[in-house]
């Protein structure tokens, strides 16, 4: 596993007064790296405006709690530790165990009838996750495991920035800002947006000049699993390299998200053995213009607001058709895009506007 990069891109670009755009959405969102998490580790995160604590038992068991303990309301994010299977709290040592009930009082007497308050979590694709739901029900659907045979241990990236879940998984559809925003050029859909429940796949081209390597084209195969975990396969044909992403949206609170990233990549074929340090290079080849490309979004990103009837034109990716999707992902009262507006998009892109270069 590679060095951890975090920034906070609300420190590096300027940001205007901001309100929330959206409310949070339900689903999956990533709270921690697995790596963050080794046995016997307690950590804080933010998470929807409020702390929650992430540990990880000797035995391995990741649990993510709210961070007051039941007895006198100290925060186990805050001197809490492991003892074998239990998280112990710093104020008078009472115990709980993994099913969050608490198991022992720090002096020997009968625990109360209490119990930490536990987040719904699970440990996928080498993160850990949360499911959230404005009206406190169960999960109804899973983050699948991304293939990642062939592929070595990612680079990990994170970072801090105004905006919400929706705008990044947005990102991945509006065709039209890769040009302007990104540099590249001749960007076309080339496999339709396909919404099936939960699940959002899209494939996109686009054509990139380097000095140092001048044109190659670059095909991205898209999907998301709600507002808060998107994976991406990228493609450099002329290269021989091919890279997994996963893009992890996070609202830390109504203004900000954390957006996690992995990202490792492999030269050849499926079947060919790159060598370690060929899968080395070309995931730190391919992982700067991931952290670029976020950067890139920031300065937009920060400062925007979210128009929820936007004047679409011809070039645009399919952006009400995933906004019209988007919105299962809220309470009743705030779907409004289907019924007050025609969910249509233009055709999409058979030639970028931003010049076929
Ligand atoms: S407040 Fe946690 S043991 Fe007393
Ligand atoms: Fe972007």
């Amino acid at each position: 596993m590679f060095g951890l990069r975090k920034r906070d891109l609300t420190r590096e670009f300027p940001v205007s007064a901001n309100r929330p755009r959206l409310p949070y959405p339900d689903g999956w969102f990533a709270v921690a790296f697995s790596g963050d998490v080794r046995p016997g580790q307690v950590v804080r995160r933010r998470f929807k405006g409020e702390d929650i604590v992430v540990y990880r038992t000797r035995q391995g068991t990741v649990r993510v709690v709210n961070p007051y303990c039941p007895h006198l309301g100290a925060h186990l994010g805050f001197g809490g530790r492991v003892e074998g299977e239990n998280l112990v709290c710093p104020f008078h040592h009472f115990a709980f165990a993994p099913d969050g009930r608490c198991v022992r009082t720090g002096y020997g007497t009968r625990p109360p009838k209490a119990s930490l308050t536990q987040l719904t979590a699970r440990e996928v694709n080498g993160v850990v996750m949360v499911w959230s739901h404005a009206r406190g029900e169960a999960p109804s659907w899973d983050v699948p495991v991304v293939p990642a045979q062939d592929f070595p241990p990612p680079a990990r990236h994170s970072t801090i920035l105004i905006d919400h879940p929706q705008e990044v998984v947005e990102n991945s559809v509006d065709i039209g800002h890769f040009g302007p925003v990104h540099g590249t050029s001749g960007a076309r859909v080339t496999k339709p947006l396909e919404l099936n429940g939960p699940r959002l796949t899209l494939g996109t081209s686009v054509h990139r000049t380097t000095p140092l390597l001048g044109r190659f084209d670059v095909d991205f195969d898209v999907e998301a699993n709600g507002l808060g975990h998107i994976h991406v396969i990228a493609r450099m044909p002329r290269m021989g390299l091919s890279a997994l992403v996963q893009i992890m949206p996070t609202p830390l609170d109504p203004c900000r998200i954390e957006t996690r990233f992995t990202v490792s990549a492999r030269l050849g074929t499926a079947g060919s053995r790159a060598g370690r340090y060929s899968s080395w290079l070309a995931t730190q080849f391919f992982a700067l213009p991931s952290w670029q490309g976020a950067a890139q979004d920031a300065p937009i990103w920060q400062n925007k607001t979210y128009l929820r009837h936007p004047r679409i034109a011809r070039g645009d990716g399919p952006i009400m058709r995933f906004r019209h999707w988007a919105e299962q992902f809220y309470p009743d009262e705030f779907r409004e895009i289907g019924e007050a507006a025609e969910v249509s998009d233009p055709l999409p892109f058979e030639k970028g506007p931003h010049g076929s270069a």
